[in-house]
């Protein structure tokens, strides 16, 4: 009995890490800035419904089948591959996994970068007395300035590369255990002060009453490459992730967990958004400000915002960290066992030119703003290149060789751990990931393109 608990206790601590782990990289800018500012965009609550069939359809077969590679064969994402289908050419979408992660990371650091402008700006109360107008002006000032946000991002960049340096288990996996909840409860604070605001009701019938005709193709496209961006899809993370899972994980319980907790980040993060965006009379289709213009005016409106406002942008700060180390592992991982780089060199080499990258994409905001090709900054390129095209790509191959290579056998000696659990959900599983997943990546893909 003794003996039995002890094992039990253990098996628990390990599972929590892992959960923290993969949900410190799902959850992110993704959840908070990118989410609410592009369901504004592209319409509210429609929007909404097509993000959350695509996440059930689509993202959680996905995480399930990354796991599956990942710790079928306890190896990085391109060496995952190369195990499993040898002389092939499935080794592929490793490789597009890598690239993605370098033009992810490139515009994730500069976002990253202004959480700690903001945070700083929070410490010293320089929201204070300002009104909606006011603080959209900070935004755009800042963000179009050429030193300051470029200062910030290689700040934030300079972290990630210490931290993936120094190794990731002690510190990132122990600090998201604790910061991931206090995260959770900044954002219900919000939401409550957020809801009980005056007309906060339009703002959530903006965000839950769904409006078809407001849908688009391209917002189609946006919500499924949104998938796979807050899920943390398409490029190897999971596979590299899971690759360390041990053999008793129940993988289909720990994908229903992590689906759960972003997607649910997500919603209460839209949640405390919309209600301030309409109450202070903001465009709900202001673009990538939404997050830093409208929660300073809910900060000075409820009893305690100076230090909920320095919590609100420490933990974004962190939420972001977590999720950009995840990315910069993947090209690590890479480098290290491609060129056989010593990983402290691998990583500074790549966070280097993942930063130089990443100045175009800040100098978008400001003096290039006008530098476009089809409408697009340099900023909107490298993010709709790897959002919306790679990750779906890369996630269509994935999922694929899960249905198609691997097999019912395959798949099914993974998820019941060898016979161990049963998997009464194989089935559905199997078409989905034969049938559907592929077929409705492959449209809303070609359609979003306008090539279908
Ligand atoms: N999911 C993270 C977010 O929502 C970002 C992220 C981390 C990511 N790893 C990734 C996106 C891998 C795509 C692929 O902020």
């Amino acid at each position: 009995m003794a003996t039995k608990e002890v094992v039990q206790r253990d098996s628990f601590t390990s599972k929590l890490g892992i959960i923290a782990a993969i949900a410190g990289s799902a959850v992110g800018l993704g959840n908070i800035w990118k989410f609410p500012y592009i369901t504004g965009v592209y319409g509210g609550g429609a929007f909404v419904i097509v993000y959350l069939i695509c996440i059930v359809l689509i993202g959680l077969p996905i995480v399930l089948s990354e796991f599956i590679i990942g710790r079928k064969a306890q190896r990085n994402a391109v060496g995952s591959f190369r195990f499993l289908a040898p002389r092939t050419y499935w080794y592929v979408p490793g490789l597009m996994g890598v690239t993605a992660a370098v033009m992810i990371l490139a515009f994730y650091g500069v976002v990253a970068g202004w959480t700690l402008e903001y945070l700083l700006k929070a410490i010293t109360n320089s929201f204070a007395g300002k009104n909606p107008a006011d603080l959209e002006g900070i935004f755009g000032g800042f963000i179009s300035q050429i030193a300051r946000p470029i200062f910030w991002q290689i700040i934030f960049m300079s972290l990630t590369c210490w931290i993936v340096v120094a190794g990731i288990k002690g510190g990132i996996e122990k600090a998201s255990k604790l910061l991931m909840p206090v995260l959770l409860v900044i954002i219900v604070i919000l939401d409550t002060r957020a809801i009980t605001l005056p007309g906060a009701s339009e703002g959530l019938s903006f965000l839950f009453k769904p409006d078809f005709s407001k849908l688009t193709a391209e917002g189609i496209l946006i919500a499924l490459g949104h998938a796979f961006f807050s899920l943390s899809l398409g490029m190897g993370t999971l596979i590299t992730y899971s690759s360390y899972m041990s053999k008793e994980e129940n993988l289909a319980t720990t994908a229903v967990q992590i689906t759960i907790v972003d997607t649910g980040i997500a919603l209460l993060a839209g949640i405390a958004i919309f209600p301030a965006v309409f109450a202070f009379g903001i465009e709900p289709g202001a673009g990538p400000g939404l997050v830093f213009i409208t929660l300073p005016n809910v900060f000075q409106q409820m009893p305690g915002g100076y230090i909920f406002c320095i919590l609100f942008f420490l933990l974004l700060a962190v939420a972001a960290l977590t999720s950009s180390i995840s990315i910069l592992e993947v090209v690590v991982a890479y480098f290290v066992e491609e060129l056989h780089l010593k990983r402290r060199t691998a990583t500074i080499m790549s966070a280097v030119g993942i930063t130089i990258i990443g100045f175009p994409c800040s100098l978008s905001m400001g003096v290039w703003s006008k530098v476009t090709f089809m409408d697009r900054t340099f900023f909107d390129w490298l993010d709709f290149i790897a959002s919306n095209i790679l990750l779906p790509l890369g996630g269509l191959l994935i999922v694929a060789f899960v249905g198609w290579i691997l097999g019912r056998e395959g798949a099914e000696q993974e998820l019941t751990n060898d016979g161990e659990l049963s998997a009464g959900y194989l089935p559905l599983f199997m078409f989905l990931a034969k049938f559907v997943a592929p077929l409705v990546i492959a449209v809303v893909f070609l359609h979003g393109l306008g090539l279908f």
